[in-house]
């Protein structure tokens, strides 16, 4: 699981991804997106990782896609990207970005998968798929429409301009923008504190957002009741409800059997 442009750390119940190319602007090749899956399946199959952390540096997030990549690809092809965005799409636990500086094509559509995303306020956000006379990727003409509506998705996709963190923000793309030297602690701190969590409870409830929106509320209530039952009578949902009400911390190994 070492490629030289893939860091990856696995600390206190996080695992990071750091994408780390920066002579080539942190351009990502075929190699490159197999070791991220390779990194996101051992992160599926270890307990001890409950979170997942994507980032560049505090300056560059990625340029996207290889462009020599796309140059060298014939039609049918496979590419390496479309495993790594199966993997990151269907990921049960929780997903981090950290985006500064440039993220471009890939380094824009990953964040739709991903649970929470920081940006740093130097950060500079590009779709231009239609500009590479491409077409969107990533599910992205499926998921941005319905986070940012159509006429912003529509503005973003088709003139495919660079935008900033606080319109990523508004698109909905981004939950917070921070200075550039506050990014990666911001990051992080979300990560701890989603690494502390229940990690059962996190992820039903990832897959309960996550079920395709066309099912009524009935069809959702009826799902989150069924999942509800089993969590409500487990042990980790028993001691946070006994501690509440003897009025002492919860104990951390009890909730999540081992310690993160
Ligand atoms: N694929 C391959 N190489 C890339 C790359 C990419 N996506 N993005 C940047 N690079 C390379 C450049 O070719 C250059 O290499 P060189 O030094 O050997 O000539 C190096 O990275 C630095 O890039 P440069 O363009 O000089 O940096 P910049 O700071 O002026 O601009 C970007 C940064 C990201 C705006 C610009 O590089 C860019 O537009 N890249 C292409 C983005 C893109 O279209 N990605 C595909 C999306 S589907």
């Amino acid at each position: 699981m070492t490629h030289p442009n893939i860091l990856v750390t696995d600390s206190d119940g996080i695992l990071a991804i750091e994408i780390s190319r920066r002579d080539k602007k942190n351009a990502i090749t075929s190699d490159m997106y197999r070791a991220m899956s390779e990194a996101l399946s051992h992160a599926r199959e270890q307990s001890h990782v409950r979170v997942v952390l994507i980032r560049g540096q505090d300056d560059l997030f990625t340029a996207g896609n290889d462009l020599g990549d796309f140059l060298h690809r014939k039609a049918g092809d496979p590419s390496a990207a479309i495993p790594f965005l199966h993997l990151l799409s269907a990921f049960e636990k929780p997903l981090v970005a950290a985006v500064a500086g440039n993220a471009v094509g890939i380094g824009t559509t990953l964040l739709l998968h991903c649970d929470l995303v920081y940006a740093a306020d130097n950060a500079s956000f590009q779709l231009p798929f239609v500009n590479l006379a491409l077409c969107p990727e990533a599910g992205s003409s499926l998921l941005l429409p319905r986070l940012a509506g159509h006429q912003r998705a529509a503005e973003l996709l088709l003139l495919g301009e660079t935008f900033d963190a606080t319109t990523a923000r508004e698109a909905g793309i981004v939950n917070r923008v921070v200075a550039a030297d506050q990014l990666m602690d911001t990051a992080l701190a979300a990560a701890r504190k989603l690494a502390a969590k229940p990690a059962q409870s996190l992820a039903v409830t990832k897959s309960l957002m996550k079920r395709p929106p066309e099912r009524s509320a009935i069809e959702a209530m009826d799902e989150e009741v069924i999942f509800f039952a089993d969590l409500v009578a487990a042990p980790a949902a028993k001691e946070i409800f006994s501690a509440f009400l003897e009025k002492r911390i919860p104990n951390p190994e009890k909730i999540n059997g081992v310690k993160p």
